[in-house]
């Protein structure tokens, strides 16, 4: 059965250096730019990360984009697209990169056990609780051949799949896989899309912890995309922050 397609990308505004595509986005966004207009950098001097972290990048070798939506949700329903762009970046590493990709709670983007991929989503609100647009931040590491020390568990799609990849077709591949996947979302909703976000989920049947610190281990994933833990006395805990994350 085809998915109803959502057109992303269809004004892409390709930069090259620039603080953040998050706020050159943010304040497209605040001018009334569309549904769907994409900002690039080939650099961030002042990538973000969740959490108010850092996102670093080495010039020209990753992907740095960042996509404006307009859906028509409250806030609280807008926090499912974390999953949904979570969803649609594996996909499109997988098929670019040819290499299996899972997903770590809530959205980090795994190869070979590594972080590959990070999302941040960042909702501005009207007055009324419904969100008035997201700008869905993406950073994919394509070319990197090393990382800093501090960034370990970091990987490229290039150290994976044993060859250099174009961020270009990766930008292509993933506004598509974004569209097919968000267009998913808005006709129903989060069901299908979990559905597809179970199977890649590198997190459920491990060991996670609640936010007491207790260990348990994680079930599932709840409508709201929090994360669903057993602890040891048998009662479900909603985690919606992951540990170690302030
Ligand atoms: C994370 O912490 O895992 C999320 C990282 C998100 C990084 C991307 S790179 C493009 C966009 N612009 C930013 O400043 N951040 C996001």
């Amino acid at each position: 059965m085809s998915r109803p397609t959502h057109p992303l990308g269809h004004t892409v505004h390709a930069l090259g250096e620039v603080d953040s595509t998050q706020a050159a986005l943010g304040r497209l966004a605040a001018a009334g730019a569309p549904e769907g207009v994409v900002v690039t950098a080939t650099h961030q001097t002042g990538g973000r990360g969740r959490r108010g972290r850092p996102w670093w990048d080495e010039p020209g070798q990753s992907l740095l984009c960042s996509v404006l939506l307009r859906p028509t949700a409250s806030m609280a329903r807008v926090a499912q697209l974390s999953l949904v762009a979570g969803l649609a970046v594996a996909e499109a590493v997988e098929a670019v990169g040819q290499v299996p990709a899972g997903i770590k709670w809530p959205n980090d983007v795994l190869v070979q056990d590594r972080k590959v991929a990070g999302i941040l989503l960042e909702a501005a609100a009207s007055p009324g609780g419904q969100a008035r647009h997201v700008v869905l931040g993406i950073g994919v590491n394509v070319n990197q051949a090393a990382f800093p020390e501090a960034l370990a568990g970091a990987t490229s799609l290039r150290l994976a799949a044993g060859r250099p990849l174009d961020p270009a077709t990766v930008l292509a591949r993933l506004l598509e896989q974004l569209g097919a996947r968000y267009g998913q979302w808005r006709a129903a909703g989060l069901p299908p899309i979990l559905a597809a976000w179970r199977p890649r989920a590198v997190t459920l049947g491990r060991i996670a912890l609640a936010g007491d610190g207790q260990a348990g281990l994680a079930e599932d994933v709840a409508e709201d995309g929090a994360l669903l833990v057993r602890l040891p006395d048998g009662t479900l805990e909603r985690v919606l922050t992951p540990a170690g994350e302030a």
